[in-house]
């Protein structure tokens, strides 16, 4: 699936774009965004941002933002961390815990519920956005 989104970014080329994964610990939100960020042509590791809350890269031409608020104490820190600020054009964010801000985050354009079944996991996309539904009709039909 992380592949598939990621292909479907290459292919939609969005201006910016926000996927809000929601899932408990261990539910698999981290592997997606690795698997996502492969697909975007990135080389290097993927630590989980678990401790740094945000973890930058560049791929396929994108600032991508790899957030992880689940140690965020409390939803106002969320401004020291600029987040908010860097969420423009030429921008693609992956929040882990987006629940933890607290509202305090813009809507998504996409959020994607995970949760363990079995050995594997079940996936629930549901687009927030139009960009979101473009996103989602680019990995059913083929070009992702
Ligand atoms: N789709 C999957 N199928 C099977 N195992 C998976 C899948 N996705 C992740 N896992 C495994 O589940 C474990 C936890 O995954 P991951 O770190 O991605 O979870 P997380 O949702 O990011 O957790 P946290 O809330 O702690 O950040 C890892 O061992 C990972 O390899
Ligand atoms: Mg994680």
């Amino acid at each position: 699936l992380g592949q598939g989104l990621g292909r479907a970014l290459l292919a939609g080329r969005p201006a910016a774009f926000t996927i809000h994964l929601r899932g408990g610990l261990g539910a698999g939100k981290t592997e997606l965004a690795r698997a996502l960020l492969l697909a975007l042509g990135h080389s290097g590791r993927v630590p989980s941002p678990t401790y740094t809350l945000v973890e930058p890269y560049t791929a396929a031409g994108y600032r991508v933002l790899h957030v992880d608020l689940y140690r965020l104490r409390d939803p106002g820190d969320l401004d020291d961390l600029g987040l908010v600020d860097d969420l423009g054009p030429g921008t693609i964010a992956l929040v882990e815990w987006p629940e933890q801000a607290g509202g305090r985050l813009p809507p998504a354009d996409l959020l994607i519920t995970l949760e363990v079944s079995g050995s594997g996991r079940n996936a629930t996309l549901q687009p927030q956005s139009a960009g979101g539904r473009a996103l989602l009709a680019g990995l059913g039909n083929g070009t992702a």
